[in-house]
């Protein structure tokens, strides 16, 4: 079987090659949005499933059906992803919804002149590489992430795929645009009920409070964990492999305290500090 762990470099990032070809990801630059489009944008693992689910949730006013009969892929494909175009053509699914991990310094001309509403997710970069590394040992489209130690340091350094976690957040926690809404994990992690309400305003779907509920049910990590549409279960083995990890793994905030020594806490602590001292952004990093 070919490898699946090819890596396509693109404006000095790294992506993984088996989903993103210098061709896809070329026209993601080039992509033209209409106004009526929801782009979710986040650094992996920071959200972006969920997010996906919430906003198909709340577009179907707490209906689960969509939910639970599509593939989060097909219902909300990745614009950097070669499938994404002929997902998107297929697909009769209003209003689009459109995912990406791209940072905003690529994306952000594109958007440019764009009214389509975008929902950027951001969580608390502890939690981002404990995830990420769990993910790394089981999607083979990844490299083998080594030990702890060697990937916080490419996570700190930068230099793992997808790029750096600093640039990605300051680049869309700065950008400058009206039609971007900020919310973290955390957020919806501590209050989903209310996370619901300002996604739904944002989206100016507005939702009687019955639906809002709906939302949260079956937007909780017990529901996804079991919908096979979201929970990755759907993806080929060799592509995903689920004897060595779940993607639904914890779902919780803090869940890094359970991996980090202290040595490893200082060291994220002192690149956060003089890497982020520009950022007003505040992370909640335990419950
Ligand atoms: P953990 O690995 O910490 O459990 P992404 O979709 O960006 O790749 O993020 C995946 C992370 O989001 C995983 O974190 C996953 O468990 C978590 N997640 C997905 N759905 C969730 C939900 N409904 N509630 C809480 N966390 C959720």
């Amino acid at each position: 079987m070919a490898r699946l762990d090819v890596i396509e470099t693109f404006h000095g990032i790294l992506f993984p090659g088996h989903l993103h070809t210098q061709d896809s990801l070329q026209l993601a630059l080039k992509f033209e949005f209409q106004d009526t489009d929801i782009l979710i944008v986040s650094y992996p693992k920071s959200g972006t499933t969920w997010m996906q689910e919430i906003v198909t949730l709340i577009t179907n006013r707490g209906d689960p059906h969509v939910s639970q009969t599509v593939p989060n892929w097909a219902r909300a494909p990745w614009l950097e992803q070669h499938y994404c175009a002929a997902v998107l053509e297929a697909s009769s699914i209003k209003p689009r919804v459109i995912t990406t991990h791209l940072p905003y310094h690529l994306l952000g001309p594109a958007l440019q002149d764009s009214k389509a509403k975008i929902i950027y997710v951001s969580r608390n970069p502890k939690d981002v590489v404990v995830s990420f590394y769990h993910f790394h040992k089981m999607a083979n489209f990844l490299p083998d992430p080594g030990s702890f130690p060697e990937f916080l340091h490419q996570f700190l350094e930068g230099t793992l795929h997808f790029g750096s976690w600093f640039d990605h957040v300051k680049g869309w926690t700065t950008a400058t645009m009206n039609n971007l809404l900020h919310i973290t994990y955390e957020e919806m992690s501590m209050d989903l009920h209310g996370a619901i309400k300002r996604i739904s305003s944002f989206l100016q779907c507005p939702l009687e409070e019955g639906k809002v509920n709906d939302c949260v049910k079956h937007g909780s990590f017990n529901s996804m964990k079991d919908n096979k549409m979201v929970n990755y279960t759907l993806i080929a083995e060799e592509i995903m492999d689920h004897s060595k990890g779940s993607f639904m793994r914890q779902g919780t905030v803090g869940d890094w305290k359970n991996m980090f020594t202290e040595e490893q806490d200082q060291y994220l602590e002192s690149v956060f500090k003089s890497k982020m001292q520009d950022c007003t952004l505040e992370f909640v990093w335990e419950k």
